[in-house]
C-alpha cells in the first residue's frame, strides 16, 4: 500500500487519446495500455485512455478487444474536433491520409505521437517545424529500430557527442528474411510470408525488400546523428532481392555474413556520406550476429566511443511498447525537442556522392567456363583501379561463378568494371557486387 506522503504530484485527469489506426502497432499500444496501466499511472501520475479510434473498416475483426470506454469515430474531423483529446496517435502508414491527419491534428493544438517513418522521412522538416511552431511533441520514437530506444539516445542521452559513423540493421523484414535464408535455408519467398505473418512487413512489402524503409529509417538517424536535412530522394538504396543462397554460402566460405545495412558517416569537411546496401559483415562482428527480426544500430561517438544498441525492430508490442513511451512522456508534462536541435527546421545535408564512396567489394559474376575468362575479367578490374585480394571459381557446369573480394577502390570504379564486363560475350547473368565492412568499423 502507498501511502499519501509517497505521491510525488496530485493525480491529474487521464490523458485523452484519439487513435488512428488499429492494425499490428495499434493493437500492440492498446494491449499495453490495458496489461501495465497501473505501472504506467506509478510511473507519470495520470491515467491514459483511448477515447476515440479511426479505422478504414469498424467491421473488421480486430486482434485484441476495444479499450474500456473507447469507440470508433467516423471521420479524422470527428477525432481531432474534441477538445477532450490532446494527444492523435497516428498508426495508419501511408503518406497521405497520415499527412493530413498529422498536419490537421498539429494545426488544431494537439500533440502527435508516429510510427510512420515513411512520412516523416519524406516529409518531416516541415512538420517539425510546423510542431516547434506550435510548441507541441512530435514524437517518433517507434518509427526507428521499433522498441530499441535509438531516437531517444541521439536526441538525449548521446546529444554531447560528435558521430563518426552509424550503422544500422533497420528492417526487421530483411533481417528476418536473410537469417532464415542462412540459418535455416528458407527460400526469399517463404521467409518474406513467414515475415508479413508476423506483423514485420509493411502493407506494402516492397518498401521493406527494396531497402525503402531502412531508407526512411537512416534519413531520421541522420537527422538525428547530425542536424541535417538528408533528402530522402537523394539516399542511393539497393534492397536484398538479388541475395542468392550461393552469394549466402560464398560469404560463409570468406567467414562474412550478408546484412542489409543503413550507413552514414560523415567525413572531416562536415560531408554526409550515406546509403542502404546489402553488405558483408565479417562474422566476428556483434551485427553479423543480429538474427530473426531484430534491429541494432552502432554509432561511434567522439565522447562515449562505439556504442551498440540491439532488440526487437518490429511487431505490436516491441513497436507499441515505444508509441505507448512517447505518449508517457507527454502524460508526465516533458516537452522534449522533437529534433533534439535548437534550429527551427533543419539545413541541408552536405551529400558525398555514392560514386565516390569507398569500400571493399564482393562481386560474383556467372560466366562461362573457358580459357581466358579469368583473364579478361582480372584485366577489365585492373583497367579500373580494382585490385583483387581473394579469388574463387565455384561449379562444375558450362556456366561457373567467379567469386571476387576487393582492396577498397572507389564505388563508381567497380559500377564502370561491371558495365563492361556485363557486355562481354562470355557472362551468364547480370553481375553482382555487394560491399564489405572493413575491420577497422568492427566490433
Ligand atoms: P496495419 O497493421 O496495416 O494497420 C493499419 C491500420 O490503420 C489499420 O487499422 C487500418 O484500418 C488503419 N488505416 C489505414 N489507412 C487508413 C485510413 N486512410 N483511414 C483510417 N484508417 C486507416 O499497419 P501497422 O503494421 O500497424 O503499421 C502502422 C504504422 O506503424 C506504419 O506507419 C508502419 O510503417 C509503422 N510501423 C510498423 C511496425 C510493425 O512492426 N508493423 C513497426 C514500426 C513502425 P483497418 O484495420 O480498418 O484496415
Ligand atoms: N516493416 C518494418 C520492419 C516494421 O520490418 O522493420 C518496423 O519498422
Amino acid at each position: 500500500m502507498q501511502n499519501d506522503s509517497q505521491i510525488l504530484k496530485p493525480q491529474a485527469a487521464p490523458l485523452m487519446l484519439g487513435l488512428a489506426g488499429f492494425g499490428t502497432v495499434g493493437s500492440g499500444l492498446i494491449r499495453i495500455l490495458e496489461e501495465n496501466r497501473e505501472a504506467i499511472i506509478r510511473r507519470v501520475g495520470r491515467d491514459i485512455r483511448i477515447k476515440t479510434i479511426l479505422v478504414r473498416d469498424p467491421g473488421k475483426t480486430r486482434a485484441c478487444a476495444m479499450p474500456e470506454g473507447a469507440r470508433f469515430c467516423g471521420s479524422r474531423e470527428e477525432l481531432l474536433n474534441d477538445p477532450e483529446i490532446e494527444v492523435v496517435v497516428e498508426l495508419m502508414g501511408g503518406l497521405d491520409a497520415a499527412g493530413a491527419l498529422i498536419r490537421a491534428a498539429l494545426a488544431a493544438g494537439k500533440h502527435v505521437v508516429t510510427a510512420n517513418k515513411a512520412l516523416l522521412a519524406e516529409a518531416g522538416n516541415e512538420l517539425f517545424t510546423l510542431a516547434q511552431d506550435k510548441g507541441l511533441f512530435l514524437g517518433y520514437e517507434a518509427s526507428v529500430c521499433g522498441g530499441v530506444p535509438v531516437v531517444q539516445a541521439l536526441r538525449s542521452a548521446l546529444s554531447a557527442n560528435e558521430f563518426s559513423s552509424l550503422t544500422g540493421i533497420l528492417n526487421g523484414t530483411c533481417n528476418y528474411i536473410i537469417s532464415s535464408m542462412t540459418i535455416n535455408g528458407t527460400s526469399f519467398d517463404c521467409a518474406l510470408k513467414q515475415a508479413q505473418e508476423l506483423g514485420f512487413a509493411e502493407a506494402d512489402p516492397t518498401l521493406d525488400i527494396g531497402g525503402f524503409d531502412t531508407a526512411h529509417k537512416l534519413i531520421l538517424l541522420v537527422r538525428l546523428a547530425w542536424g541535417v536535412d538528408y533528402p530522402y530522394a537523394e539516399l542511393p538504396v539497393t534492397g536484398i532481392r538479388s541475395i542468392s543462397p550461393d552469394d549466402i554460402q560464398f560469404a560463409r566460405e570468406f567467414n562474412y555474413t550478408i546484412k542489409l545495412l543503413g550507413r552514414a558517416r560523415r567525413d572531416a569537411n562536415g560531408r554526409i556520406e550515406a546509403g542502404v546496401f546489402p553488405a558483408m559483415v565479417p562474422t566476428s562482428y556483434l551485427l553479423a550476429r543480429v538474427g530473426s527480426s531484430y534491429n541494432a544500430v552502432r554509432l561511434e561517438g567522439n565522447a562515449v566511443g562505439s556504442i551498440f544498441m540491439h532488440g526487437k525492430g518490429a511487431g505490436d508490442t516491441p513497436t507499441g511498447s515505444a508509441v505507448a513511451a512517447d505518449i508517457m512522456e507527454i502524460a508526465r508534462g516533458d516537452r522534449p525537442n522533437n529534433l533534439g536541435y535548437n534550429l527551427r527546421g533543419l539545413p541541408p545535408a552536405d551529400i558525398v556522392p555514392t560514386e565516390e564512396a569507398i569500400s571493399s567489394f564482393y562481386i560474383r559474376l556467372r560466366v562461362k567456363d573457358r580459357i581466358g575468362v579469368m583473364r579478361d575479367v582480372a584485366t577489365v578490374l585492373a583497367e579500373h583501379r580494382i585490385s583483387i585480394q581473394q579469388a574463387l571459381q565455384k561449379g562444375t557446369d558450362d556456366i561457373v561463378s567467379l567469386i571476387f573480394m576487393t582492396h577498397a577502390c572507389k564505388t563508381k570504379d567497380v559500377i564502370g568494371a561491371l558495365a563492361k564486363l556485363a557486355a562481354m560475350d562470355f557472362m551468364g547473368a547480370e553481375p553482382v557486387y555487394y560491399r564489405v565492412l572493413p575491420p577497422p568499423c568492427g566490433d
